[in-house]
């Protein structure tokens, strides 16, 4: 820990002289934690916290985010700042080492990305294993599991040089594999990466462009994607960074790591929150059908969520939301769509939650899901890749907190506990006997 311990809390076992003192660790923002490493051995008790939303997994000092007040920092700068003023490149440096780079950093970084886009030919042929009709997001955990059989020496995590070169191969290939999965998906052909383009650039011309004729992406596009994966790029120990990090700590290879992330992020509580909000709009249909869905997601019979509202960390507006909103109308009106049922319906649909006891006694806000999913959507991104693309900005805080875990000198293998609730010991009945 970078902070020495300043205060101490003591749990009493009651009815015993039993008790253990462990140590307060501060924070430079936030909550401070109990260091609770010592409990087993001086009360011989686990802590119990399903889910994890009340226990810090690892110290660290990339994302910092205040749930109550809506703030989100990467390495101390407030996310609306770097959203405005940086580019996707620039906030990767940031996340990976710990600074905005300086011009010539900038530079020497984008050209190190750049050269490393395009995918070894072999792992074109995994891709024709998959169904056309195969998700986007089992494509990407499949290819890029399969990374790890191509750069043998990235097993080597002890060696920075081979954690750097990973970090870079990641961060500049999973544009190319998400673009392509697309690609495979529809029946046309690849196109390969540009070294002449920008990093959002360069996605959005693999995902559109055709061998056929000349494709010139459209730079206000260009711009809101980049946004896009600002907002996307890391977010604390959420799921799928959680995810990474514990398959990180058994050693495992960086790219069977990031598999794992893509994986947990799927899930339609997490990063598939984006495909299931528009599969929402277009279920509710029209505004006047707005009240009928509301009262159905009050009906815990229904199991029906608002999806892209709520978060397990923020009970305010998440600051991403904002962002992405003002976004969403910028590029609407870019594009001359002036009448997008889709955002008149998500307009409504926020205001009534925003104004409804139901929300705001549980502290449900849009989310950076709510309104992402109707820019892709006018971007011309089918729905099946909203989550591809948040794997592809994710991939950046993924391997920035695996980077930070392997070099924490204090990180071991995870290995949670539980409290057994289970059978007592009991001998087996041979099945002869067993009636
Ligand atoms: C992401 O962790 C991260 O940082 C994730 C993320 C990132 O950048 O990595 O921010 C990305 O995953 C954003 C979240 C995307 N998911 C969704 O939009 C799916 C819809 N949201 C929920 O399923 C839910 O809000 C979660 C999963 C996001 C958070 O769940 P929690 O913290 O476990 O909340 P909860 O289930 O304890 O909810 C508390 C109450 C419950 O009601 P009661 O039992 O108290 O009566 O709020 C209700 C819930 O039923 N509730 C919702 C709701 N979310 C919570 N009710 C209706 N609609 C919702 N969306």
């Amino acid at each position: 820990m970078s902070k020495p311990a300043a205060q101490t809390v003591t749990i009493t076992l009651d009815g015993t002289d039993r008790s253990a003192t462990l140590p307060v660790i501060p924070g430079t923002l936030g909550p401070s934690v109990i260091d609770i490493r010592r409990l087993y051995q001086d009360l011989g008790m686990f802590t119990y916290d399903p889910g994890y939303g009340a226990t810090a997994a690892c110290e660290s000092t990339i994302t910092y985010i205040d749930g109550d007040q809506g703030i989100l920092l990467h390495r101390g700068y407030p996310i609306e700042q770097l959203a405005e003023q940086c580019t996707f490149l620039e906030v990767a440096h940031l996340l990976l080492y710990g600074e905005l780079p300086t011009k010539a950093q900038y530079e020497a970084f984008a050209r190190t990305i750049t050269r490393h886009t395009m995918i070894h030919e072999q792992l074109r042929r995994f891709f024709d294993g998959f169904r056309r009709d195969a998700h986007p997001m089992a494509v990407l955990t499949g290819v890029v599991g399969a990374m790890s059989a191509f750069y043998p020496d990235s097993s080597d995590v002890n060696d920075p040089h081979q954690r750097e070169i990973s970090a870079h191969r990641l961060i500049a290939k999973l544009p190319t594999i998400a673009a392509w999965a697309y690609k495979y998906s529809v029946g046309q052909p690849f196109m390969y990466p540009r070294n002449d383009l920008g990093y959002a650039e360069n996605f959005l011309y693999m995902l559109n462009a055709v061998p056929t004729e000349p494709y010139v992406v459209n730079p206000v596009l260009a711009r809101a994607m980049d946004r896009i994966l600002i907002l996307h790029a890391d977010h604390e120990q959420n799921a799928s960074t959680s995810t990474v990090r514990l398959a990180g700590s058994t050693g495992a290879n960086p790219f069977a790591c990031v598999a794992a992330g893509i994986a947990t992020l799927w899930g339609p509580a997490h990063g598939g929150a984006n495909e299931a909000v528009l599969k929402m709009l277009a279920e509710i249909g029209s505004v006047d059908r707005i009240p009928d869905f509301i009262a159905k997601v009050k009906d815990k019979n229904s199991n029906v969520r608002l999806m892209g509202f709520g978060h397990r960390v923020y009970k305010n507006y998440d600051p991403r939301a904002k962002i992405m909103a003002r976004t969403c109308h910028e590029v609407l009106a870019d594009l001359g769509i002036e009448h997008e049922p889709l955002l008149e319906i998500a307009m409504e649909l926020e205001r009534i939650a925003l104004s409804d006891e139901y929300f705001i006694s549980r502290k449900l806000y849009p989310n950076v899901d709510f309104y992402s999913g109707i820019i892709l959507k006018a971007m011309g991104l089918p729905t099946s890749m909203f989550t591809a693309l948040f794997a592809v900005a994710r991939t950046v805080g993924w391997i920035s907190q695996w980077k930070e875990m392997i070099e924490d000198p204090s990180q071991r293998i995870g290995r949670p506990r539980q409290v057994y609730t289970g059978a007592g010991q009991r001998d087996v009945v041979p099945l002869s006997e067993r009636g």
